[in-house]
């Protein structure tokens, strides 16, 4: 490893030594979450995509920079034979994994499944980021109970994270709220339940993101723009980076009495009527 390389490791080193998978991992939020535990000291991760081979290599080049090893693994997670696969490549190629963040969830905004109509959007939605996202789950949990067991000399409690939205509990009118409103408060409700089931061996938690500025957010309209910076109490769009802060801050091998939590990252709700201005 060239002097060059070390020298970009930050100080801090929370996830040293680090097993890291990172699910949906070739753009945006899953990006960014691989590359803040590699900055923090992951010794190995898994690179998760489901076609844009291009962007996990470019997260795997960023991770690799760090002097992280990389390991780039495809995986359609709407089908729940390959969600399995996903789960045996994992421990295969990591040998045990101390970190596992579900983060990937179906475009339908922007990709061709944004052409679906509602009823199949739902549908997408449901399978990828609920129900197989669930499987997978149960397929880590049990790994990671196994492993608990045999990997010796660590009493650290591995972890999974997931990925809600801030506005599933409440609402959001429209067919987005509709879509995402049902699947995200499921995801955080099973997120909940797992915890409560696996504690104290693995730890389990959620980080709802609100308006995050993804390809969604960098291509839409001057209004759905206004309204997120305004519902923000800190007036700006969140960035991917935003939310890997925060996973990566309940993720954190050495945070063993934080499970059962969800946090939000959405610069906080803006409750006031006239959202920016007024005393
Ligand atoms: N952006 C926001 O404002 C926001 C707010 C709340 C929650 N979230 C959640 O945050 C997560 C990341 O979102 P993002 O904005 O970063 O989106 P993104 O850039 O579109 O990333 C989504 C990731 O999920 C993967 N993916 C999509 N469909 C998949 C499938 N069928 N099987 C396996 N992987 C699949 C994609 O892989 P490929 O591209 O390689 O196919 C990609 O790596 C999602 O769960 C999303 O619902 C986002």
């Amino acid at each position: 490893m060239s002097k060059n390389v070390v020298s970009k490791k930050p100080d801090s080193s929370e996830f040293r030594g680090a097993r890291v998978v990172v699910t949906g991992a070739s753009s945006g939020i899953g990006q960014a979450i691989a590359v803040r535990t590699a900055n923090s000291g992951a010794s190995s991760v898994l690179v998760h995509y489901r076609k844009n081979r291009e962007g996990a290599e470019q997260t795997a080049e960023m991770l690799r920079q760090q002097g992280t090893e990389v390991f780039l693994t495809s995986a359609d997670l709407s089908d729940p034979d390959q969600a399995e696969q996903l789960v045996d490549a994992a421990w295969n190629q990591l040998g045990h994994v101390t970190t596992w963040v579900n983060n990937a969830g179906a475009d339908v905004l922007t990709s061709k499944s944004a052409e679906l109509d509602f009823q199949s959007k739902l549908r997408l939605l449901l399978e990828v980021d609920l129900v197989n996202t669930i499987g997978l789950s149960r397929l880590v949990a049990d790994r990671m109970l196994k492993q608990t067991a045999a990997v010796s000399g660590s009493n650290v409690p591995p972890s999974m994270t997931f990925i809600g939205w801030d506005q599933a509990p409440a609402g959001m009118e429209g067919d987005a709220g509709q879509m995402f409103g049902p699947v995200k408060a499921a995801v955080m409700a099973y997120a909940n339940s797992l915890a409560q089931t696996l504690s104290p061996h693995v730890r389990v938690n959620t980080v709802a993101p609100g308006w995050i500025q993804t390809a969604w957010g960098q291509s839409t309209s001057e209004y759905w723009n206004q309204r997120a910076r305004s519902q923000s109490l800190m007036a700006r769009w969140g960035t991917p980076q935003d939310v890997a802060r925060a996973v990566c801050f309940l993720a954190a091998p050495g945070n063993t009495f934080c499970t059962g939590q969800t946090l939000n990252v959405n610069g906080g709700w803006n409750r006031r009527p006239d959202h920016l201005g007024g005393d």
